[in-house]
């Protein structure tokens, strides 16, 4: 549901539990302290970055990362609500608000509210703030470039960050992304055979590849899913196709966009190409490996390397979607390691850059034929986005977070799938890394748990129909995963008791509203 001043109220008496403070967790939110597990960053990196800028950490507050869930005031608290009331009538109305939570600050996996709650982030702001909120490393980088050069525009101009986190890009793509089946494309050239342009968000990355698809192979039918979020730019939209609201009343769109089942692999060969379009005019097939929005699932085991043999029948080029899966969140650098399957473009953004705006089109040099001035961007590939970018990059290797997920991950699916069933609403558990998608048994009931994990202080967002995303900060440790366990369960388990046992006259019929919880 959508937040507004009118439903503000209401909200502020829906959780009589107002002081509800999870103990003893959360703990250290550095990767310099999860890294105590891997390998390990320098402490050089972390301390003098956070004596300088005394950001995030810190801010004469005490240290937020190493805080707890502390719910002082039922949120939406006073000031809170006097800010949403205040901005609504300068910000578009477009925009979501998944809950009424107003961010002051943030540092690793806690965020603290306007009115001093602390909340633990299960949802890094979409999956995007890998190495948790305002890493010192991270910080650091962003201090000292935005000292030297804000903005010369990459498209006309050198500068070494640009070209450096191209660099770092090729070299993981080489030594990661399983390698192509069929032969090596001619004409390969630079580290790796792998080039990137950088953009400044994933829509920009998507678009970017469906352009680049239909230069190169001078066709112009692009494959997208059913299922699939790849933005909302209209040729991002256009691919889009995971709830009928992001394209409610804003086509037509793309021409020679046709869209499968996303995970079956007949809707492609036989519903598209039998009936829609000949295989010989389609110039990519755009798939998210993992589902991201659309509900945080994965694939069945034939689909992307039957994509991939479709894609080399007919010169095709397949496109991953990493915007979501990419960077580490699940459990491996890119999703595209667990599945065996060679990309020819790989789209990443959000933890690439921890939360900086910054997304990449990365394709094999051999795919790479558009000329200069063919594509570009003013602000895309910005001296401190990259510097962002290349201290999370150290992070995630260096740093441990890519196998602090996987092994976080695992844990929060064990843990999660020990403690819910049907007897909390829960259907299903799944998920690769720390991308962990818990089904519910009904939209209203997901929404309602959503709402009760932030009043109680845990952060979560929706997916899919009835699904509930867990995506928090690569960084997460082993007691926070812990607390996001007992939160959620126990909000899983008190909203299914009281919509099962409880009528609530005060919310029937209100739309919005349906299968809220009430609580006392
Ligand atoms: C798989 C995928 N592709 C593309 C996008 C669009 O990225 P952005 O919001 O950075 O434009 C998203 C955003 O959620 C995404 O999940």
């Amino acid at each position: 549901m959508r937040v507004t001043p009118a439903n503000l109220g209401a909200k502020a008496h829906a959780e009589a539990h107002s002081d509800a403070q999870v103990p003893a967790q959360a703990g250290a939110g550095r990767a310099a302290d999860a890294a105590g597990a891997g390998a390990g960053t320098p402490a050089t990196a972390v301390t003098p970055a956070r004596a300088e800028l005394g950001g995030g950490g810190d801010g004469g507050l005490g240290d937020l990362s190493k805080q707890s869930i502390s719910i002082r005031t039922p949120p939406p608290g006073p000031l809170t609500r006097a800010h949403i009331e205040h901005q609504t009538a300068f910000v578009s109305p477009s925009l979501i608000y998944c809950y009424p939570l107003v961010v002051k600050r943030a540092a690793g996996c806690m965020v603290e509210d306007l009115d001093g709650n602390v909340y633990l982030d299960a949802q890094a702001g979409v999956a995007t703030a890998s190495t948790g909120h305002c890493h010192p490393a991270v910080a650091a980088a962003i201090g000292a470039q935005a000292s030297n050069l804000i903005h010369i525009c990459g498209t006309d101009f050198y500068y070494p960050a640009y070209g450096a986190v191209c660099e770092r890009l090729a070299e993981l793509a080489e030594r990661l992304l399983p390698k192509p089946t069929a032969a090596a494309p001619a004409g390969a050239k630079g580290p790796g055979g792998w080039q990137t342009f950088l953009t400044n968000s994933g829509t920009e990355a998507v678009e970017a590849s469906l352009k680049l698809a239909r230069e190169h192979t001078r066709r112009t039918a692009i494959v997208a899913f059913r299922g699939g979020f790849h933005g909302r730019s209209y040729g991002a939209l256009s691919l889009t196709a995971s709830k009928a609201k992001y394209r409610k009343h804003f086509g037509p769109f793309l021409p020679g966009v046709y869209h499968g089942e996303w995970g079956n692999l007949e809707s492609v060969e036989r519903d598209l190409f039998h009936h829609l379009v000949a295989p010989d005019d389609v110039a990519a097939i755009v798939v998210e490996p993992v589902l991201g929005e659309g509900g945080y699932l994965l694939p069945p085991p034939d689909f992307l390397p039957g994509l991939r043999r479709i894609c080399d029948a007919h010169g095709i080029l397949l496109v991953f979607d990493e915007v979501q899966s990419g960077m580490g969140r699940t459990g491996a650098m890119f999703a595209a390691e667990h599945f065996g399957v060679a990309p020819d473009v790989v789209l990443l953004a959000k933890g690439l850059a921890s939360g900086m705006p910054l997304g990449a089109m990365m394709a094999r040099a051999a795919f790479m034929t558009w000329p200069p001035g063919s594509h570009g961007s003013t602000c895309a590939g910005n001296p401190v986005c990259c510097a962002a970018a290349l201290a999370t990059l150290d992070l995630l290797e260096g740093g441990g977070l890519v196998a602090n997920s996987a092994a976080r991950g695992d844990s929060l699916r064990r843990k999660l799938t020990a403690r819910l069933g049907p007897a909390a609403g829960v259907t299903d558990v799944r998920g690769v890394g720390l991308m962990v998608g818990v089904e519910l048994d009904t939209h209203a009931r997901a929404t309602a748990v959503a709402e009760l994990c932030f009043r109680r202080g845990l952060l979560v967002l929706e997916c899919g129909q009835k699904a509930i995303r867990l995506s928090p900060p690569l960084i997460v440790t082993e007691e926070q995963v812990g607390t996001m366990v007992d939160v959620f369960s126990t909000a899983c388990m008190d909203v299914y008791r009281d919509q099962t046992t409880t009528a609530h006259p005060g919310h029937a019929g209100q739309p919005g509203h349906a299968g809220r919880v009430q609580l006392p």
